[in-house]
């Protein structure tokens, strides 16, 4: 099998990329859709999975672990393919029963658990004894290396350009990337900006054997912030087409489209915006929990306000 990647002055043929990511995980390739609170849910996370990726759900969407289960049986019934629960540990207003969280997902067979937010470490055996991996996703080279410490499978590292909430240190994910890259003997997954197959490569260059995005999946017909999706004919297969940059005629990809896939990343946020992934859109919204502006990547929302170090550990 090959990987089609599209370049300005022709195609790479390229062998299936196969990485310590793809094989941890049981996906074909090495893309995985970043958790998105109200936004990641079944349509969105098994069009994922069929695709080849691996899809998260954001258990925080749901207000309990009863509708989770609903979600996780409603995601079931729509892949056999793998996929995965985030549960984002950052501090809310409301009580929440984290471990029912993952006690549900886990009851339900889950195999891919993600954390972020704080250190996963008081949930860690309740997650090793339900049989998942464990991902855990940070913005700090430091707590990249705790992850590990703490015995992780894998670490997805955050630049500032991610969208949700991106680090209040400010670093970006090319600096952050090859650092955690020769850091780390785990694999490491890297997350921030990255929206077309050039974003792959790139990241796989870095050192990181994995990507994960989440803004470039908000411009997909399943994800419920999508407000033209349908219309446009946007999905999920086109965004990981165009991550192994196969643009389509038919324009699958909206920062491509046009330009054979060669839109600048000012473009594709811009496009992104224009395509409701913007600040006015239901992703825009105010966090419910903690009451910052969460974000498209690249939006001019005022990101996780600056001065509040110390307030959760990582991105999310
Ligand atoms: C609207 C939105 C909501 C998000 N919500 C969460 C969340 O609840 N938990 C989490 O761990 N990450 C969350 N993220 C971050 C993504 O999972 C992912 O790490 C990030 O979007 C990657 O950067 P990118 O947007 O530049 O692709 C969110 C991202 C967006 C755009």
């Amino acid at each position: 099998m090959y990987l089609t990647l599209s370049y300005a002055d022709g195609i790479l043929f390229l062998p299936m990329l196969s990485t310590r990511i793809t094989q941890l995980l049981g996906i074909q390739h090495p893309i995985l859709q970043g958790a998105m609170q109200w936004l990641s849910r079944a349509e969105l996370v098994a069009a994922v999975s069929n695709a080849g990726g691996l899809g998260i759900l954001s258990a925080l969407t749901f207000p309990d672990g009863k509708e989770l289960r609903e979600e996780i049986r409603k995601t079931r019934n729509l892949t056999t393919r793998p996929f995965g629960v985030n549960v984002t540990l950052l501090p809310t207003s409301r009580q929440v029963n984290y471990g029912e969280y993952f006690a549900v997902a886990l009851e339900e067979g889950v195999k891919v658990i993600e954390t972020a937010g704080r250190s996963p470490e008081p949930y860690l055996k309740q997650i090793r004894d339900g049989g998942a991996k464990l991902l855990h996703k940070v913005a700090r080279i430091r707590d990249a290396l705790t992850a590990e410490r703490l015995g992780v499978d894998a670490v997805t590292i955050v630049g500032f350009e991610a969208g949700g909430h991106p680090s209040a240190d400010c670093v970006t994910s090319f600096i952050l990337i090859p650092e955690a890259a020769d850091r780390l003997k785990i694999p490491l997954i890297a997350a921030g900006g990255i929206g077309d197959s050039r974003g792959l490569v790139a990241a796989l260059a870095l050192g990181a054997e994995g990507v994960m995005l989440g803004t470039r999946f908000v411009a997909t017909r399943e994800c419920p912030a999508h407000p033209t999706g349908f219309r446009e004919g946007h999905h999920t297969s086109g965004a990981l087409h165009q991550q192994h940059g196969a643009v389509h005629e038919d324009g699958l990809c909206p920062e491509g489209a046009g330009d054979g896939g060669k839109g600048s990343q000012p473009r594709r946020t811009a496009a992104l915006h224009q395509r409701g992934a913007g600040p006015q859109s239901p992703s825009g919204r105010r966090h419910r929990e903690c009451g910052h502006t969460m974000r498209a990547g690249g939006g001019a929302t005022a990101p996780y306000p600056l001065g509040q170090r110390g307030h959760r550990e990582s991105g999310s």
